[in-house]
């Protein structure tokens, strides 16, 4: 294998976690952000993103002289054979994603980027980009690849390292083989494709998951009104492999940094070519009610909630994570602190104070006095609370378990009312 000089701009999650396994797999890194704090923290091994080996890999390839930080791109990519853009491309006006960091470094690098050099564009970013990028670098020795990542917050060291695939995407074949043959220890499948098509590979899988999660919503809620249990039904769909098992688990709405950001500029890319993307739109949609749903749950259970108090379990928008970015947990809370309900909040990860609600490090204290409680994420440690100790402090019986990760025996066992989503109420044994 190639040993490469790797220049990785941009230290999130993807960034990190791209430049940390880079130089597990060999290469020289050196990792670029703009935030002189975080490089400092960086050098000395702190590592502030919560994803499991990767504070492990940092030090590792430290330790072995093949990763190191810097502040900056430009000091970053002056040595460089590769370059790997992994910046944010937030939400902007309108839906669109906002380019201007992408563009910004860009500007920065483009005079000291080594000749012969190829500049990878990891973040998601709209069909066309990479023309784009190209166009402000004006090297015409520069070549630019579009090589998307598919990592999940919680298990993004796992999935780099074990990819389902490898997308790289180029105008330039030889670009794209060079950028593929740095993951070659993989051996993963790897689809060499054009740029246009390697950005919309992104935009079209998490659209795709997205779609999956809603129409799996939106089949648990017509499971609650024909009496049909949602888990059995999924069971039943998920074997079949043109369907497959995995994300099929209806909740209290899809977020994230990804999938609402990618699903809302999937809707402009293509009304930015004249269509009408109705079944992505639906999928949005269909999110916003679910959320909603939970709501009207709450209400139905226990009349109107203003001045109700509502005990919160979970806040982060999947377990595993203290990412809040596009919670449905949060978005939830806020509905509900809407219609006025008094919020006593835990979650693991989170304890900062957050607007519209009170959040307490202690589950046992969240639920106190709530005449209903609601599981928000699924952690595991909530499935082994004691909730006979649950039971004996709330004020009333509802606990409404949003993810169907609670052991319904264990809440009957204990004189609760369970409400699941896609289910019958489990009613307590009398
Ligand atoms: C996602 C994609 O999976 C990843 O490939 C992409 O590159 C980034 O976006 P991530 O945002 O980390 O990753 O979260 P993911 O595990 O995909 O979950 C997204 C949302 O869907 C969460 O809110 C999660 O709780 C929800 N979800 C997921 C379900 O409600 N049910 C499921 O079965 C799976």
């Amino acid at each position: 294998m190639f040993v490469r000089r790797i220049a990785v701009v941009g230290t999130g999650y993807v960034g990190l976690t791209t430049g940390a396994c880079l130089a597990s797999l060999g290469h020289r890194v050196v990792c670029a952000d703009v935030d002189a704090l975080k490089v400092a923290r960086l050098e000395a091994g702190q590592v502030d993103i919560l994803e499991p080996g990767l504070a492990g890999l940092v030090r590792e390839g430290a330790t072995a002289g093949r990763l190191s930080f810097t502040v900056g791109a430009r000091d970053a990519v002056r040595d460089a054979e590769v370059v790997f853009l992994c910046l944010p491309t937030p939400m902007g006006a309108g839906g669109a994603a906002d380019l201007s960091a992408v563009e910004d470094v860009a500007a920065v690098i483009r005079d000291v980027l080594p000749y012969g050099c190829v500049v990878v564009c990891k973040s998601t970013v709209p069909v066309g980009t990479s023309t784009r990028v190209a166009a402000l670098l004006d090297r015409e020795d520069v070549a630019v690849v579009s090589n998307p990542e598919f990592l999940r917050e919680g298990s993004a060291v796992r999935d780099f390292l074990h990819p389902d695939r490898i997308v790289v995407g180029s105008d330039s074949p030889q670009a794209a083989e060079r950028v593929a043959a740095l993951f070659a220890k993989l051996g993963a499948p790897t689809v060499l494709m054009d740029a246009a098509s390697a950005e919309m590979v992104k935009y079209a899988a998490n659209c795709f998951l997205a779609m999956k999660l809603s129409y799996v919503n939106a089949v648990a809620e017509l499971c609650e009104l024909v009496g049909a249990d949602v888990t059995a039904v999924t069971d039943g769909m998920g074997y079949d492999k043109r369907i497959g098992g995995s994300f099929l688990k209806p909740g209290p709405g899809w977020g994230g940094s990804c999938l609402p950001k990618d699903t809302h500029a999937m809707v402009r890319i293509a009304e930015g070519v004249g269509v009408d993307f109705t079944l992505v739109q639906a999928t949005i949609d269909t999110n916003v009610r679910q959320r909603q749903r939970v709501v009207d749950k709450l209400r139905a259970a226990v009349g109107p909630l203003a001045g109700t108090r509502i005990g919160v379990l979970g806040l982060a928008f999947k377990a595993g994570t203290n990412d809040l970015r596009d919670s449905p947990a949060l978005a939830v809370a806020e509905l509900l602190a809407f219609e006025g309900a008094e919020l006593v909040a835990y979650d693991p990860e989170i304890d900062r104070p957050l607007v519209g609600m009170t959040v307490v490090d202690d589950p046992y204290v969240a639920v106190s006095g709530a005449a209903a409680v609601v599981l928000l994420t699924e952690w595991p440690q909530f499935r082994t609370l004691d909730w006979t100790r649950v039971a004996s402090v709330m004020s009333g019986t509802t606990v409404l378990d949003t993810r169907n990760h609670l052991d319904p025996d264990a809440l009957r066992r204990a004189g609760l009312t369970l409400r699941g989503v896609g289910r019958p109420v489990e009613v307590p044994f009398s």
